[in-house]
């Protein structure tokens, strides 16, 4: 039997690709794990009314862990005129598999590295290498959301607070609410992992992003459990910053910054910007994780104009990869990839189209799985 089982989910579009792309590396690097593929994503949800269904949720169940490659999703409206016509009008309503996924194995802590490898003619500039932590089950992508506006809740609000009171005369159909949930346990969750994670691996700081000179609450609560955490750690510097700021400053001078830890939304929305400072799409691996299950995937999304084209760069899903190894305690293997991974970039002879070369994504993993070997 194989030391891992491990859940095997290509999703739509250029996950597919990229899952191939993958398999290739994960081969030569001999990882010793069953792959048991599943189901997921939209194909799921046009047959089935559930992109994200039981039988893959119990392959979770019974696997170590998961690497994902990317989904289709579309608007409400869309979504419902796509399903088959025998589940049309039925009461389906499509939620998005990976939020689900999160939110289902508390797979509480998004981990983001964004590293400029040497020698990628993307790199907004060389020495940049951030890791973000973004909390990954509350927050506004927490999914508690109103429209129209049922009265007893605009009511209650009536009565609460004052600031609703500009809102009284507006018709309830006119309203929209989405609500920023924030408990302290996952606040201080995401921070003490972000401390933990520049300790093991001796990064030189610890900023928390947030703003709670406005989102007084939540922000608040966030900010003071982010200081209680940080006083178990006097040895690594912490500091705090405005998301709006940090955008600047991340632009500016995004060599002065480490490890960035924050809530669901600033998370998903800095580590775009961190991902973009090291190549973009190509290069943004991510890992979900839990107290006891974690699922991989790249950031990007299933790219439909390029599905099955092995055109789109896999450099992502090989990183991703990597943070799975990691997350496994295969440390060698991790760093015989990441070790192959930087000599294929910084000798530039493959290159997908958005490095501007003209090489498939399969041309790049095989060109990595030579460097493992190589390396053996
Ligand atoms: P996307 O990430 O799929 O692609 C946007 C563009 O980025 C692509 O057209 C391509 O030019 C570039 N790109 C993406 N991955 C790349 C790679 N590995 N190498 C080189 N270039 C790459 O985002 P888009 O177009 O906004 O969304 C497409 C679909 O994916 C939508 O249905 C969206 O809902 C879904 N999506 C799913 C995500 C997930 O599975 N976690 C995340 C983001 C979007
Ligand atoms: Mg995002």
């Amino acid at each position: 039997m194989a030391k891992y089982k491990i859940a095997w989910l290509p999703g739509d579009g250029i996950g597919k690709d990229v899952m191939d792309a993958a398999r290739i590396v994960l081969d030569t690097l001999k990882l010793d794990a069953e792959y048991i593929p599943g189901d997921i994503g939209w194909d799921c949800w046009i047959q089935e009314g559930n992109a994200f269904p039981d039988r893959t949720r119990q392959l979770l169940h019974n696997t170590d862990c998961c690497l994902f490659g990317a989904i289709t999703s579309k608007p409400k409206d869309e979504a419902q005129k796509e399903l088959v016509p025998e589940l049309q009008g039925k009461g389906y309503t499509y939620t998005s598999p990976i939020v689900q996924l999160r939110q289902e194995f508390n797979l509480h802590t998004n981990l983001r590295p964004c590293k400029a490898y040497k020698g990628n003619p993307l790199n907004y500039r060389d020495n940049i290498d951030l890791v973000v932590f973004r909390e990954n089950t509350e927050g506004l992508y927490v999914g508690l959301e109103f429209f129209p506006l049922p009265q007893e809740l605009k009511d209650v609000f009536l009565k609460l607070h004052p600031k609703m009171k500009a809102f009284a005369d507006v018709p309830n159909d006119e309203i929209a609410i989405s609500t920023r949930l924030m408990t302290d346990k996952a606040c201080k969750n995401i921070v003490r992992e972000a401390f933990k994670y520049a300790k093991m691996k001796n990064r030189k700081s610890v900023t928390l992003v947030e703003k709670p000179n406005v989102l007084r609450e939540t922000g608040g609560l966030m900010l003071r459990g982010a200081r209680s955490v940080a006083k178990d750690y006097p040895d690594i510097p912490f500091s705090e910053a405005n998301v709006d700021a940090i955008c600047m400053w991340l632009i500016k001078n995004p060599e002065n910054y480490d490890v960035l830890v924050a809530e669901n939304m600033f998370g998903d929305i800095i580590s775009d910007l961190c991902a973009q400072l090291v190549g973009g799409l190509g290069f943004a691996s991510s890992g979900n994780i839990g107290d006891n299950y974690a699922v991989f995937e790249p950031t990007h999304g299933s790219a439909p104009k390029y599905a099955g084209m092995y055109k789109v760069n896999p450099m992502a899903m090989l990183l991703t990869c990597k943070l799975m190894l990691e997350y496994l305690k295969e440390e060698n293997l991790a760093d015989k990839l990441e070790n192959a991974i930087a000599t294929v970039i910084l000798e530039g002879k493959v290159r997908t189209y958005d490095m501007g070369g003209t090489n498939t994504s399969l041309d790049i993993a095989k060109e990595v799985a030579r460097k493992i070997v190589n390396s053996d």
